[in-house]
Parts: C-alpha cells; structure tokens; sequence
C-alpha cells in the first residue's frame, strides 16, 4: 500500500476524528493531530490527507497552517470535512494552497457533524447523529477508492 497519512485538527466535538479513527481502523495510515505538532517531515509518504471540521466556511487554520508549512511540492492529497451543511466551496482555500505546492488532488468527501455553535447549543445543537455510520462507512469506501 502506500505509504499514507492524514493530518487533522477536530476542535468542536471531534467529529472529523470520527472519519480518521474509522479509515485508521482499517488501513495501515498514521494520524498527525495538526492542533499538537506544527512541524513534520512529510516527504516520505505518497498520500497525504487533510481533515478539519469547518469554521466560517474553510478547514481549520490549524490544518491550513500545517499544509502550508509542512507539505513538500508533488505530494498526492486529499481532504476530509465535517461540516454544519454541505458545501463543496469548504475545500476552495485549502486547495488553493496545495495546488501552490504543485500537489495533485486526488478528491474529497464531506458529511455533516454535529454542531453546537452559537444559537444551536440552546436547543441542543444540530446533527446530533452525525457522522452516522453510513457517513463515517462512506469515508472509508472514499479512502480506499484512492489507493
Ligand atoms: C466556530 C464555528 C464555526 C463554524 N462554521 C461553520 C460553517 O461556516 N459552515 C458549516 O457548515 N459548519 C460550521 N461549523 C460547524 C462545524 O464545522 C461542524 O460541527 C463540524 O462537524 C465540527 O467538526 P469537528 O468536531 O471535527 O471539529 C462551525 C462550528 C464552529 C464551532
């Protein structure tokens, strides 16, 4: 297999773990949590994924961040997301930034999460099922569709 890796950053009620933690379970991938390691080698792995949750309409900064400093020129990669409504613009920045490192995107695959931000937490937040099995399986077939 290649040799693969996601790195991700799931802030709000780890959602987006969810997906990682489900494709980890069943391939043989390592996990950077971006909110805990800012500087990593990446140049050894073939695929590189990306994961966050959305906040105002992009990845996380964290991940952002970690792309923009860590990902060498070249690299296969893909994006994961969690998000209060789908919405295929969530990948537009963080793809611009990769394509400044002449990465090849390979795809992405978004579902909802549950999210308990602003007026949402007073009725006891939206999602409140999600990522649903079906969800975290679909991210897993999407994972294995790369390889
Ligand atoms: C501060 C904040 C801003 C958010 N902004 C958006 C947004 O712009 N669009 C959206 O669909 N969801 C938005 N959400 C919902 C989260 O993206 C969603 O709950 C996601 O599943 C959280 O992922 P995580 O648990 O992996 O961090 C926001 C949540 C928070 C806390």
């Amino acid at each position: 297999m290649n040799k693969a890796v996601i790195i991700y950053a799931s802030t709000h009620h780890e959602n987006t773990l969810k997906l990682v933690e489900a494709i980890a379970d069943k391939y043989d991938i390592e996990k950077i949590d971006a909110t805990k390691h800012q500087q990593t080698d990446l140049s050894g792995y073939d695929l590189i994924g990306f994961a966050s949750g959305i906040d105002f309409g992009r990845f996380y900064d964290f991940v952002e961040q970690f792309l923009e400093g860590n990902l060498p020129e070249g690299k296969r990669v893909f994006f994961l997301y969690t998000c209060a409504k789908l919405n295929h613009r969530f990948t537009e920045k963080i793809k611009a930034a990769a394509l400044e490192k002449k990465a090849v995107i390979l795809g992405e695959f978004g579902c909802k999460g549950y999210n308990t931000y602003g007026p949402w937490k007073m009725i006891g937040g939206m999602n409140k099922k999600h990522p649903s099995e079906d969800e975290i399986s679909h991210a897993v077939e999407f994972f294995a569709s790369l390889l």
